[in-house]
């Protein structure tokens, strides 16, 4: 079976295990034993409907990064469950996921690195070429193919990544502070990407960072935590204008001023409670 015929098959299954749908309950993760148990995040009660854009928020080691390998199945909750489209999640499989550093083979092109995540998504060789062309032109990296990935800039190395996660076509993104390396005005622009990519994928995306400007251009729902061990301290819908809309101006608005001190604030005082 093609991962999309999974997808379709998974839509039919009711709201509450739509494809993409990401459920928390009662969630706690911890680190180590005995005297050296750290308890990282939780207890977490979290759900994310299909299609949703959440943001993650907190500050440095509250837990962002644990939940997000949590809910890729990477780590397996302490106490409570994690749940994507109803199943437990299948680490590499269930998501496809971003690092803050792109992770990529460095002596590989642009395209090998790019068929690599095809092969492992299971992709039939006879499509790579037509599928590589897409993403590779979803995340403005066309004609780069043969460049080397130590040819290329921080920036465009973090687009492979993200047509990397992509490639599989799993209904889940999760991106780990995939911008926190780069330059301001190159941010800026793969925040912009990220969010047409998203906006047309209909991809339910799970999306971490410690910056408030950040959270409010990218979410449809932000949640702040509280320092460590993580727990929710706000969970704030936002109403911002999406699909076309000119990014500066969003930027300049009185509403997206007026969000981002909110949930500066938010951050902070979860920081300090
Ligand atoms: N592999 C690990 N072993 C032990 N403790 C860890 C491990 N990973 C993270 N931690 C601890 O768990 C807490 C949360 O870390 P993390 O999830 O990385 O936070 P964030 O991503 O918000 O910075 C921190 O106290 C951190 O030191
Ligand atoms: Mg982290």
């Amino acid at each position: 079976m093609s991962s999309s015929e999974t997808v379709t098959k998974a839509v039919e299954v009711g709201d509450a295990e739509r494809a993409g749908s990401v459920r928390l309950d009662r969630v706690t993760h911890q680190y180590g034993r005995g005297r050296e148990t750290v308890t990282a995040v939780g207890p977490v009660d979290l759900t994310v409907p299909a299609g949703e854009f959440l943001v993650l928020v907190g500050a440095s080691g509250c837990g962002k990064s644990t939940l997000l390998r949590l809910i890729a199945g990477f780590e397996q909750p302490t106490h409570g469950s994690v749940r994507i489209s109803g199943a437990a999640p299948r680490p590499g499989q269930t998501a496809g996921v971003v690092f803050q550093s792109p992770r990529l083979f460095p002596w590989r092109t642009v395209r090998g690195n790019v068929d690599l995540a095809l092969r492992y998504a299971g992709v039939e060789r006879a499509r790579w070429k037509e599928r590589r062309a897409e993403l590779l032109a979803r995340v403005g990296l066309e004609g780069m193919e043969e460049r080397r990935i130590w040819e290329i800039s921080g920036g465009q190395q973090q687009r492979v990544a993200i047509a990397r996660a992509l490639a599989a076509e799993n209904p889940l993104i999760l991106l780990d502070e995939p911008f926190a390396a780069l330059d301001a005005l190159t941010r800026e622009r793969l925040q912009e990407d990220v969010r047409q990519v998203t906006a047309q994928t209909g991809r339910t995306t799970v999306f971490v960072t410690h910056s408030a400007d950040e959270a409010v251009f990218l979410g449809s729902r932000i949640v702040v935590l509280t320092k460590s061990p993580g727990t929710v301290a706000l969970d704030l819908p936002i109403t911002l204008p999406t699909g076309k809309v000119d990014a500066d101006e969003l930027r300049e608005s009185a509403e997206f001023t007026e969000l981002r001190t909110r949930v500066a604030h938010a951050v902070k005082s979860a920081a300090a409670a």
